[in-house]
């Protein structure tokens, strides 16, 4: 039987996220104090080593993004948390935030001594208004204890578009433009908010860093799959027992994911397929449910881990129909800034309706897969190039499913 392991959700029910005292007496903040005494090369150093990777679905060294923007000499520095969380079945980040704020805090506060930022922004998604309302006032605790030295964090809402997610579209949000994404590179740290360096991190890469401050690289490297080391944090949603939130080492399997913390099937029915990493994520079926979690199994498989929403599907579902409805997804949520994704995404979720209702014509499967492998290929960024993961993956798993919708 597999367990939890809770790093990134260390202070979970045991800190009030309220009250800034109740973190500092589980040892908050001790690991900014340890990491300003050391160098900021051997604190970017450490980080690295430890293999920590983006945990908002890219998976890039998160020590070696720091190094970026340490390396580049400017007037001003910026961090950025990724709060947008706007991944459909993903609300891990919610959680994170609601129960132990200032571990974001913190992880943010050792990323701006290490780079050299006193600013950072949590860009926050819009329909979370409550989270708003605990970051802010645990900011306002941080600072009135002096607990976060000269860096200066400051919340801004996003206003619902997915693709403000992608950090360059959400660094254009927080200067005020429309939410669409930049070329790169230049990427964010060398050129980022108002062209200086800034790193942007998911909530919960940032909630890891204090952890790994305090217990050093050697511990964290030493947990989960040694590619991908460390917990992630998962969500569970769709036809399973428990519809809830995890934090596994990465070296845990699907099934243990489902079977072991999920409860397996709900109703006693049978399993179908799983998607792992909200709507951009690949569909698993039943052979390959003994893959591990972490970020390189899953992309040898062909899936990506990306948030690590479990949306999981019994027998009766109609995987053509879930299909047709994320291509609406992502149909409405293209920015329309590049042709491959305003037009991909329209077209493909044309041809799946087609599918859907019979109405398919010769090659219509052929030519999804050539259009999603375009998409992949040449769309301007991570939205419209995750976009036809479901479809080719389930076009590879799932084919049967799609013919028998022929007339
Ligand atoms: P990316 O791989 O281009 O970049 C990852 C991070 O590393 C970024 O912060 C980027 O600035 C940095 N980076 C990469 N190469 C660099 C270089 N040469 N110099 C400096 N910095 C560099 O991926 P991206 O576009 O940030 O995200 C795409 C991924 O996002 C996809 O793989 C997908 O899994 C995931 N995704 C996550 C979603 C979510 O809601 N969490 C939704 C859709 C996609």
């Amino acid at each position: 039987m597999a367990e939890e392991m809770r790093i990134v959700l260390r202070n979970y029910g045991k800190v009030d996220p309220l009250n800034i005292d109740s973190y500092t007496q589980v040892g908050g903040y001790q690991a900014l104090a340890k990491a300003k005494s050391m160098s900021q090369t051997d604190l970017i150093e450490e980080v690295k080593k430890s293999g920590l990777r983006g945990r908002g679905g890219a998976g890039f060294n998160t020590g070696m993004k720091w190094s970026f923007s340490y390396g580049v000499k400017a007037d001003q520095k910026y961090v950025i948390c990724n709060a947008d969380e706007g991944e459909p079945g993903t609300y891990k980040d919610r959680i994170i935030m609601e129960n132990d704020p200032q571990s974001v805090l913190e992880g943010m506060a050792i990323c701006g001594y290490a780079i050299g930022a006193n600013k950072g922004y949590i860009y926050c998604r819009g329909e979370y208004p409550y989270v708003v309302e605990i970051l802010n006032k645990a900011i306002a605790q941080a600072s009135e204890k002096g607990l976060l030295g000269d860096f200066n964090i400051e919340v801004r809402m996003g206003a619902g578009a997915y693709v403000c997610g992608e950090e360059s579209a959400l660094i254009e949000s927080i200067e005020g433009h429309r939410g669409e994404p930049r070329f790169k590179p230049p990427f964010p740290p060398v050129i980022g908010l108002w062209g200086k360096p800034t790193i942007v991190n998911n909530v919960e890469t940032f909630a890891n860093i204090p952890a790994i401050v305090d217990k050093g690289a050697d511990w964290y490297k030493g947990i989960g799959a040694a590619g991908y080391p460390g917990t992630k944090v998962m969500t569970l949603t769709g036809d399973i027992v428990n519809r809830t939130v995890i934090e596994v080492p990465t070296n845990t399997t699907i099934r243990q994911v489902l079977d072991d913390f999920g409860g397996g099937i709900t109703g006693g029915k049978k399993f179908k397929a799983v998607q792992i990493g909200g709507t951009s994520g690949g569909f698993i079926p039943e052979s390959l449910l003994d893959t591990p979690i972490d970020f390189d199994s899953m992309s040898a498989i062909g899936a990506t881990l990306g948030s690590g929403a479990f949306f999981v599907m019994d027998e009766t579902r109609d995987i053509v129909d879930v299909i047709d409805r994320i291509s609406k997804f992502f149909a409405h949520e293209s920015c329309g800034k590049c042709t491959p994704c305003r037009e991909g995404t329209q077209r493909m979720h044309e041809m799946l309706h087609r599918v859907k209702n019979g109405g398919a014509v010769a090659g219509d499967l052929d030519y999804m897969e050539r259009l999603g492998s375009v998409m992949s290929k040449a769309c301007l960024c991570g939205l419209g190039q995750a976009a036809p993961a479901p479809v080719l993956t389930t076009l590879k798993h799932f084919r049967n499913d799609y013919t028998a919708k022929f007339n």
